[in-house]
């Protein structure tokens, strides 16, 4: 039914990463592989991610649904979606989604077609309103985070004072978990001004979204290795993108959690095994909040850019930053998160502009590089490479040889400096705007 992704139908786990700061239309990637998969599974970060699918009208009415914490294998009802222990889970946002998909035709049975492991961590109001004070409190330094209490929840779990998704369904434990938290979270409050946390109304509407939940709350770990075991076919969805990552990424312009496939095993309790890694990149560059960017167009282009590709972000709406395709930071989130091929997004946009790319970095000192260093990326010139561009209109194209000459030469040059292979290029949000090419 669907052209081959060679590799993922000979291997029974794939791994789908963005490759720069999020945001590279992941969602579309898993939602056409999970036509052909048993399990997807979100692996990290929380409802600070935006998945953006485009349906055909008779799936979920109006097309276009952006998901932030249900897993974007939702929409077929062949496969059971799961959130890892790795994701961050504010209950109530997760109740409120499980009901706009619901609102919108698609079936979702707890327990059935959706998991959320016992052992992911809580994101509470208290997450939030610490997220909100502590970017006012950076000030020019902030990291313009998306403001969803993504890092205090993660600080607590690795503080070992979280409150995971299993207490939910355990009212005592609860009660004595919330109590010790906000008594911790007062005293900082307190001291910067802010209303103390109402724990009796915390309580109420975690213990009733608890409710709500429970039939879905598993030892989703144990569930996946069964599954495993069983030859099932499990796709396994990252969020945001590798140079958010905590720890690989653009520190401290960052995200809280493992980004890039190392996350893929912690964040579900899967041991370490064979898996094809796939990398979305859009074939322009984009990133939203603050930190480092090298080849980021502050001028015209970058404003036509954004326009083009519609560059605002699904969650927050913010517009994002748009520049050049930085092949450099492509080979390193490549090499990062062990990426066997490559599938180009947004091609489309790129009509009518000149096509460039970042090949290396000049450093202040004068020297050539093509690492990304892991400090003073703010400081590196890129070397930019052009290519003439395209003026066709390629959204109907669906034969690689069908792309204009001059397209076909910028994939080949991305191929040449990233020293990945560009194996599927999108060409529009549609579910069937997908160039699959035949393997070399
Ligand atoms: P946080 O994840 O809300 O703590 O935000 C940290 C950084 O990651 C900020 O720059 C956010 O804009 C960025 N970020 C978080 N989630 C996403 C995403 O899904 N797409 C793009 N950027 C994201």
């Amino acid at each position: 039914m669907l052209p081959p992704f060679s590799a993922a139908r000979t291997m029974p786990t794939t791994c789908v990463v963005g490759i720069l700061w999020g945001d590279e239309g992941k969602g579309k990637v898993i939602d056409y592989l999970a036509a052909d998969t048993d399990y997807v599974v979100r692996f990290g970060g929380g409802h600070n991610a935006g998945h953006t699918l485009v349906l055909p009208p008779s799936v979920a009415g109006d097309g276009k649904l952006v998901l932030h914490l249900v897993p974007s294998g939702i929409v077929h009802q062949h496969t059971v979606n799961v959130i890892g222990n790795g994701v961050v889970v504010d209950p109530i946002h997760l109740c409120e989604e499980v009901a706009m998909l619901r609102q919108r035709g698609i079936d979702v049975d707890l327990g059935r077609n959706l998991l959320v492991s016992e052992r992911a961590h809580v994101i509470l109001e208290a997450h939030r309103r610490q997220d909100e004070w502590a970017e006012r409190v950076r000030g020019t330094g902030r990291i313009g985070t998306t403001g969803r209490g993504i890092g205090p929840a993660y600080s607590d779990r690795c503080a070992r004072v979280g409150l995971r998704v299993g207490d939910l369904c355990r009212p005592d434990a609860l009660r004595a978990a919330l109590s010790a938290l906000a008594e911790q979270k007062n005293a900082l409050f307190g001291s910067a001004g802010l209303d103390p946390l109402d724990c009796d109304r915390m309580f109420e509407e975690l213990c009733a979204a608890g409710a709500e939940l429970k039939p879905g709350i598993v030892d989703t770990g144990g569930a996946l290795r069964k599954a495993r075991r069983e030859g099932k076919r499990i796709l396994l969805e990252g969020a945001q993108g590798c140079l958010l990552d905590l720890e690989h990424g653009t520190y401290p312009f960052v995200t809280s959690s493992h980004a890039s496939t190392g996350g893929a095993y912690s964040g579900t309790g899967m041991p370490p095994h064979e898996m094809l890694t796939i990398g979305i990149v859009k074939a322009y560059a984009t990133r939203v909040g603050e930190g480092p960017f090298p080849t980021e167009l502050h001028d015209d282009t970058g404003d036509a850019l954004r326009k083009a590709g519609n560059e605002y972000g699904s969650t927050t709406g913010r517009p994002r930053r748009c520049g050049w395709f930085d092949a450099v930071a492509v080979r390193y989130s490549g090499a990062v998160s062990g990426v066997d091929e490559l599938v180009l997004t947004c091609f489309d946009v790129m009509r009518g502009f000149p096509l460039r790319l970042a090949t290396s970095y000049k450093l202040p000192d004068g020297s050539v590089t093509t690492d990304l260093p892991a400090f003073g990326l703010g400081s590196v010139e890129p070397q930019i490479e052009e290519l003439p561009g395209f003026d066709d209109d390629i959204s109907d194209v669906r034969d690689f040889d069908g792309l204009p000459q001059n397209a076909r030469d910028y994939v080949a040059a991305i191929e040449r400096h990233t020293g990945l292979r560009v194996g599927t290029v999108s060409v529009g949000p549609g579910r069937d705007q997908v160039i699959r090419r035949d393997p070399n």
